[in-house]
This record gives C-alpha cells, sequence and structure tokens, in this order.
C-alpha cells in the first residue's frame, strides 16, 4: 500500500502487471509513466504514488473535467487535454529518461462514462488511435515500455466481448499483426507478449527481466 493509502486496487490496472511496472521502474530507474485515456484519472492517481512524474492524456472535454476535478490536485499528474496521437510527439520529444507508456485510450470498448456516447459520436475521433501513439513513441532517441490495455480487442476476431459494449471497437481493423508491424518499425527486436489482458512491447535488453519477473511474479501465487 501507498503512504496515503491507496492501493493497486484503486487502478484499473490489475495487482501483478502493476508489480511488472514497477519491478522494471526500479531496475530501470524509470521515472515517468505515461498514459492515453485518462478517464477519470484512477490509473493515474495509482501511478503517482509510484513514479515520479504522470502524465495522462484525455480527449473528452467533460471526462477531463471531471477527472481535473477529482485528482487535480495531485501535483506529479500533469493532465493533458486533447487527442493522444496529436498530443503523444510532444511529450515524447521532452522526456530525458526511459518511460513506461500505458495505452488506453479507445472510444469503445469496456469502460463506463456518461460521457461514452459524445465520445463515440465524435466522428472526428479515431475509435482507436493505437498505431499513430506508437509510431509517435518510436520517434523517442531512447526506447521506452509500452503496456496497452485490453489485448482480448486486438487478439481476438471478432472481438466479441468488445462489440458487445455498445461501441464502434468493432470498426477497429487492427489485430496484433498491425501492431507487432507496428512496434517491430521501432526495433525489430522489441520483446512483445500478452499477460494480465495486456499486451507488452520490451526494449530488447529488458527481455529477459521481464520474462524472469513475470515468472516469479507467477510463482509468488499473486498470479
Ligand atoms: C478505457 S478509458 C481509460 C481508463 C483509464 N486509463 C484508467 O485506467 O482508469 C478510455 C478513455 O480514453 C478516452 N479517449 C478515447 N479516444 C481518445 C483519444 N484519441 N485521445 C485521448 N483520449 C481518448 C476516452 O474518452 C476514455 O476516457
Amino acid at each position: 500500500m501507498a503512504p496515503n493509502g491507496r492501493t493497486i486496487e484503486d487502478a484499473s490496472i490489475s495487482r501483478p502487471l502493476g508489480q511488472l511496472m514497477i519491478a522494471a521502474k526500479n531496475q530501470y530507474n524509470i521515472e515517468n509513466f505515461v498514459e492515453t485515456g485518462t478517464n477519470l484519472g484512477e490509473t493515474a492517481e495509482w501511478a503517482s504514488d509510484c513514479f515520479e512524474s504522470v502524465v495522462t492524456i484525455e480527449f473528452s472535454d467533460n471526462i477531463y473535467a471531471k477527472a481535473t476535478a477529482r485528482r487535480g490536485d495531485i501535483d506529479n499528474i500533469e493532465f493533458v487535454k486533447g487527442k493522444s496521437q496529436n498530443k503523444l510527439k510532444e511529450i515524447v520529444s521532452e522526456l530525458n529518461t526511459r518511460s513506461i507508456f500505458y495505452l488506453d485510450a479507445h472510444t469503445g470498448g469496456c469502460w463506463a462514462s456518461e460521457e461514452k456516447s459524445d465520445v463515440i459520436s465524435d466522428t472526428n475521433t479515431n475509435p482507436c488511435p493505437i498505431l499513430d501513439e506508437i509510431a509517435a513513441i518510436g520517434e523517442a532517441d531512447r526506447q521506452h515500455f509500452i503496456f496497452i490495455d485490453d489485448a482480448g480487442a486486438f487478439l481476438t476476431p471478432p472481438r466479441v466481448d468488445y462489440e458487445r459494449h455498445n461501441n464502434d471497437w468493432a470498426s477497429v481493423d487492427i489485430g496484433i499483426q498491425e501492431l507487432v508491424a507496428q512496434i517491430e518499425d521501432i526495433d525489430e527486436d522489441y520483446y512483445i507478449t500478452s499477460w494480465e489482458e495486456s499486451i507488452l512491447a520490451v526494449p530488447p535488453d529488458a527481455t529477459e527481466f521481464i520474462k524472469n519477473t513475470i515468472s516469479a511474479i507467477r510463482k509468488s501465487g499473486t498470479n
């Protein structure tokens, strides 16, 4: 539990995934956590306890207003309003150290909000900007850790679970092949795997560390 009482359960990521992120942070001196798709900021708040700085990007005006009203007083979170595919390049260019990216911006899928229909009906919103996001991360002069939420949406055609949630995710024709190709554009030796409902893309030099850490977390019984 963090000193202020927040726990991993307050984030929408799972406890094992959080443990893996923290292990990577400690091993590689990672200071920054960058999230796309803030929603109400639950994961950003969790990350603010674990990382020196958190940047989180939200497209919807109303959701951004709610997130900042609720969590805007947390000093080490920078709330950015805009489309992740437009904002990430600049954010990436300002990072001086290796960072963790948690990509979770999408209009459809399993998330609840009164504003969801507003977000979906904005025809200028790419329902899932993931490929542009990865391309922006790839422009960095260092290799970052990439965690992509909702692995099932990319791994399982026709993504039935996601279509169920009244959304336009079904119109997103992005599967694992497209994701892998985009990540390999950064470096074909990135280690790509899936764990805990996420797709992980790990810089080549961190491959063994991540494999061993996942194994250790599983053996410890948390997962
Ligand atoms: C699944 S929710 C995010 C949950 C949040 N990451 C968490 O862990 O608590 C998806 C969010 O992405 C936002 N979103 C959708 N498209 C976006 C885009 N292109 N850029 C930024 N945010 C976007 C939605 O408005 C929504 O708030």
